[in-house]
């Protein structure tokens, strides 16, 4: 089946539906997603959204930006986050305008609240920055935009899986989609298509990331030619609650919770003076993991304590209820009384598809864009967060960008008249899922994705050393090689998960490559990619941006300059 629309949006999740409202004024919009609309992953989003409102104390817009410069560790392009920052607070208020039912202060501002690496004066002391619903910020504004895109009439196709890009002459005019339903294949044909499908969490044993974070979407941009950016830059949350890596919100911390090693020492006062537990998350997740391999765990094991039991029950049931639950439905746990077990745990890719300030996707080094094709949100690399984001910087930015790119793409589409047509972009896709659920072979993708997931923890993760990164690549090449001769048990058309996972694994695996080979390559510690071989920042020769270009015989590196403006590299200490 062929379905026509101007603009087709992969994904449903916070920027993916921003861009939807923003383009709907004027243009017909569908969105197309693998999950239902509100089962997106930017549903989970605990803590909170950032912008200098200065509500609840003084703030300026200028020390967000200074403090997302230096939480990058200088990587962030300064162009775009000045952009971000200075947009911020029209986000916030257009949200509530909107319906989203901000926390108050007592006198019916928004609240707001600390978190990592947001500080006042340029470093000076933390700053309540973070407007917030309780701990389910992002649950609230996932569900206020679905409601207002259903009011803009745009169209949701879901549980559609997207197996291909379609382009014709170099324009991306739809997607080949696959509808799990059915296992129907259709084409959705449209003049500009943006992808917003978030980040690739699940390549961890670990993480904060929901089922659907696969990252598939980054790896057929890839092999399309689209270069991919900054992938060694990883970002693993401090506070999994341990073992699940469920995401405990820094919001906890900021609401003043206090990180305790075996023997109840607030350590972080060891490792950031000035904001202890407050210091940005790569600062904080090797703090912990330094603590345990130190045999200073809880119990000598994996993990430290996250302790709110002085917060008072009052406090931690009004701002920290959704977390506190989750320790005690899967702990048995009451934090009210009892510290919670936490570990680092996947939480985000700064890294992915390069973009414009408006997300038109980069086709390589130069201002050079891929005609018909936007990305936003997790997937994309504008680059707002350089080499490590701060906590809330997330949803602004799926907010600011996905709001510009859907901009962007109504003014864009008017000009546009030409759709493919003469071709079945269907066929390939047919042929290649009848060669893999035809094939007869001894490997189960379950198998090689547990595997996958504990070489990339193993090799790929917090610690980095250049051994590690060479067996990491060894390993993947050699599961790449298993996966050639995986079988799929399933061979229905209705729900058939065994294949999509099975098809996302292949994906999973190529991008396992690019992020170790991009790690590799680079040769200093940088925000969360950090080298114990190679420890220092080394901005003579690594303050640029890599970019990963596919080719035979493995990824090909190749780097391009960092936008810098107000702030120049300095040390980075908290
Ligand atoms: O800790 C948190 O609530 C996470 C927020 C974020 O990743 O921005």
């Amino acid at each position: 089946m062929v379905l026509d629309h101007e603009i087709l949006i992969v994904g449903a999740g916070l920027a993916g539906l921003r861009a939807a409202v923003e383009a709907s004024e004027t243009a017909d919009v569908a969105v197309v997603s693998k999950v239902l609309p509100t089962r997106s992953h930017s549903g989970a989003a605990q803590g909170g959204i950032t912008a200098a409102l200065g509500n609840e104390e003084e703030d300026q817009w200028e020390w967000h930006f200074f403090d997302t410069v230096k939480g990058g560790d200088y990587l962030g392009d300064q162009d775009v986050i000045e952009i971000m920052v200075k947009d911020a607070p029209r986000a916030i208020y257009e949200l509530e305008h909107m319906g989203v039912p901000f926390s108050r202060t007592r006198d019916g501002r928004i609240a707001q609240r600390n978190f990592g690496g947001h500080t006042k004066g340029y470093g000076r002391e933390p700053v309540k920055r973070a407007c917030y619903v309780a701990d389910h910020t992002g649950r609230v504004v996932l569900d206020t935009l679905y409601d207002q895109a259903i009011g803009r009439h745009v169209r949701f196709y879901g549980e559609c899986y997207v197996l291909s890009l379609v382009f014709d002459d170099g324009r991306c005019c739809g997607v080949v989609t696959y509808d799990l339903a059915t296992g129907g294949l259709h084409f959705l044909r449209a003049k500009v298509v943006l992808l917003a499908t978030g980040g690739c969490g699940k390549i961890y044993r670990t993480t904060s990331n929901g089922f659907s974070t696969t990252g598939e979407i980054l790896n057929l941009t890839f092999k399309e030619g689209i270069p991919l950016q900054d992938m060694e830059f990883i970002q693993f949350h401090p506070t999994g609650l341990f073992p699940l890596g469920i995401l405990v919100s820094e919001a906890a911390r900021g609401e003043g919770g206090i990180l305790r090693n075996d023997a109840g020492e607030p350590f972080m006062e060891r490792y950031a003076p000035s904001i202890k537990d407050l210091a940005a998350r790569d600062v904080v997740s090797r703090a912990i993991l330094t603590e345990v391999r130190a045999g200073r765990g809880i119990g000598g094991k994996g993990y430290v304590h996250l302790d709110l039991t002085h917060l008072g029950e009052r406090k931690i049931t009004e701002k920290l209820w959704e977390i506190t639950s989750f320790a005690r439905i899967y702990l048995g746990l009451d934090a009210v009384s009892q510290p919670i077990p936490v570990a680092p745990t996947c939480h985000y890719l700064m890294g992915g598809i390069p973009t414009d300030g408006d997300g038109r996707v980069r086709a390589d080094q130069t201002a050079r864009t891929v005609p018909g094709l936007y990305a936003a949100g997790e997937c994309a690399c504008v680059s707002i967060h350089g080499a490590n984001r701060l906590g809330c910087n997330s949803l602004l930015d799926l907010l600011v960008f996905g709001r510009r790119s859907g901009k962007a793409m109504k003014d864009e589409v008017a000009g546009v008249k030409t759709l493919l047509t003469g071709r079945d972009p269907t066929k390939p896709v047919r042929e290649r899922l009848a060669a893999l659920t035809d094939r007869e072979g001894p490997e189960k993708a379950h198998a090689i994705r547990l595997e996958m997931q504990i070489v990339m923890t193993d090799y790929g993760s917090v610690f980095r050393t250049e051994g590690a990164l060479r067996q990491g690549i060894d390993a993947i090449l050699a599961l790449k090689e298993r996966f050639s001769r995986v079988m799929v048990t399933n061979r229905g058309t209705s729900f058939n998960y065994d294949l999509m996972e099975t098809v996302e694994l292949g994906h999973q695996l190529d991008l396992c490559e690019v992020i170790l080979v991009s790690a590799l390559n680079r040769r200093e510690s940088r925000g969360a990619h950090f080298r114990e071989d190679l420890p220092q920042r080394d901005d003579q020769n690594y303050l640029r941006h890599t970019l990963a270009f596919c080719a035979t015989g493995g990824p090909r590196i190749a780097y391009k300059p960092v936008v810098l403006g107000r702030f120049q590299p300095a040390v980075r200490a908290y």
